[in-house]
């Protein structure tokens, strides 16, 4: 099998890394930025800062502080034309993935010039997006080096990934003085989704030995240090969950992502389950699901999520892998199970219906009938062991709560 691995993004990490952002946007030659934010962020003193920082570099700054709890394909359009409309030459993203995956979304459609909705599926545009700085302010999605935006089109509440080589940040700026303000239970939500990034690149069809170093490495990292992260005020282990975050998105931007996110995919579109609820519920099954024809990379992630194997057999410690994460999901105040309001049990053959075009389809899956499917019709995804629409809706109904 052929496999590459690319990552263009500069990483610049560790305590006060916050304050080189002139400095990098000078190197990238911005002389005008959209920066990117939501209300709560742009409320906090190191965004003021950040703001500061670039003034002091010489960059004029223009701010949209509107993002919410999704990328909005109507967010994007409207800032991609003002970005066009007032001479901007690069976007700088301070926020959680919805911010980057905004900013990103923009930077996309201001070369391009076509809607973003148009931009969806893998490397449906031609131009270079504008040079991107980004600032992760949780420990999480990873979009600050990730190619793909997820963005969700309202109009035809439908969730869509697009992106190619042409949208990589050109920069990312980690610096565990974003993550002080954030409280407990929202600190988790995107701890879990970067959780998944990593174990999802492990257990894709399309790992290569790069991808597996990498995604072990931060599984391990992120079972060390997210609790202390969430649960403590130890700055230590926030910069260790943010490098963590980083790295999974890394392994995933290479070896993609597997079921959880393309199941997860329709519970966003349709039942407006934010992300990282459908992702991290699902994750237990699908490591179980997938551990069960990767029989060599059973022991590695067992490892990894620091389960003691010795003694244990190949079945036991899959057992004991996805006990491990409901264990961490314990200890961070994240359910395991999605209530009935969320994933009703009158909706589960539907929603594993939905998932058949699966996460890299893009604007296509808006042509896709689910009466086209039935019980063995298989869910697009990279990960290594095939999944039906059968399988998935027993998936889901273990999941309901
Ligand atoms: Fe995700």
């Amino acid at each position: 099998m052929i496999t590459s691995f690319y990552m263009p993004t500069r990483i610049v990490s560790g305590s006060g890394a916050l304050a080189t952002i002139g400095m990098l946007a000078r190197d990238l030659k911005m002389t005008r930025v959209l920066v990117v934010s939501d209300p709560v962020i742009s409320a906090q003193g190191f965004h003021a800062d950040a703001l500061a920082a670039l003034s002091g570099a010489g960059i004029a700054v223009a701010r949209f502080d509107e993002c919410g709890i999704d990328a909005r394909c109507s967010h994007i359009d409207d800032q991609g034309e003002r970005v066009r409309r007032e001479g901007i030459d690069g976007v700088v993203c301070l926020g959680g993935g919805s911010v980057m995956c905004t900013g990103k979304g923009i930077a996309i459609v201001a070369t391009n010039r076509k809607p973003m909705a148009d931009c969806t599926g893998v490397g449906r545009f031609d131009r270079k997006a504008l040079p991107m700085i980004m600032v992760p302010t949780t420990a999480g999605s990873g979009s600050e080096v990730s190619q793909w935006t997820i963005v969700k089109d309202e109009v035809r509440h439908l969730k869509l990934l697009g992106g190619g080589p042409l949208s990589f940040p050109d920069a990312a700026i980690l610096d565990p003085v974003t993550l002080r303000s954030l409280p407990m239970h929202v600190a988790a939500l995107p701890a879990v989704d970067a959780l998944t990034h990593g174990v999802e690149a492990y257990l894709s069809g399309i790992a290569s030995p790069l991808t597996d170093a990498v995604a072990l490495a931060a599984v391990r990292l992120q079972a060390a240090s997210l609790r202390a992260s969430i649960n403590s005020d130890d700055d230590r282990a926030r910069e260790d969950n943010l490098v963590a975050s980083c790295m999974a998105n890394i392994a995933c931007g290479n070896a993609r992502l597997g079921h959880g996110h393309a199941l997860s995919l329709p519970l966003e579109g349709h039942l407006d389950l934010p992300h990282p609820y459908g992702v991290g519920v699902l994750l237990p099954h699908v490591i179980a699901f997938n551990l069960a024809v990767l029989p060599a990379k059973v022991r590695p992630l067992a490892e990894a999520l620091e389960v003691e194997t010795a003694g244990l057999s190949r079945q036991e410690m899959i057992a004991a892998c996805a006990d491990a994460v409901r264990a961490l999901y314990a200890d961070i105040g994240f359910p395991t199970r999605f209530t009935p309001e969320q994933l009703p049990r009158d909706r589960v053959r539907e929603m594993a219906l939905r998932a058949v075009p699966g996460l890299y389809a893009g604007i296509a899956a808006k042509d896709f009938d689910p009466a086209s499917a039935h019980d063995r019709t298989i869910i697009a995804s990279p990960a290594a062991r095939r999944m039906t629409v059968r399988q998935a809706e027993e998936i889901f109904e273990r999941c309901v709560g």
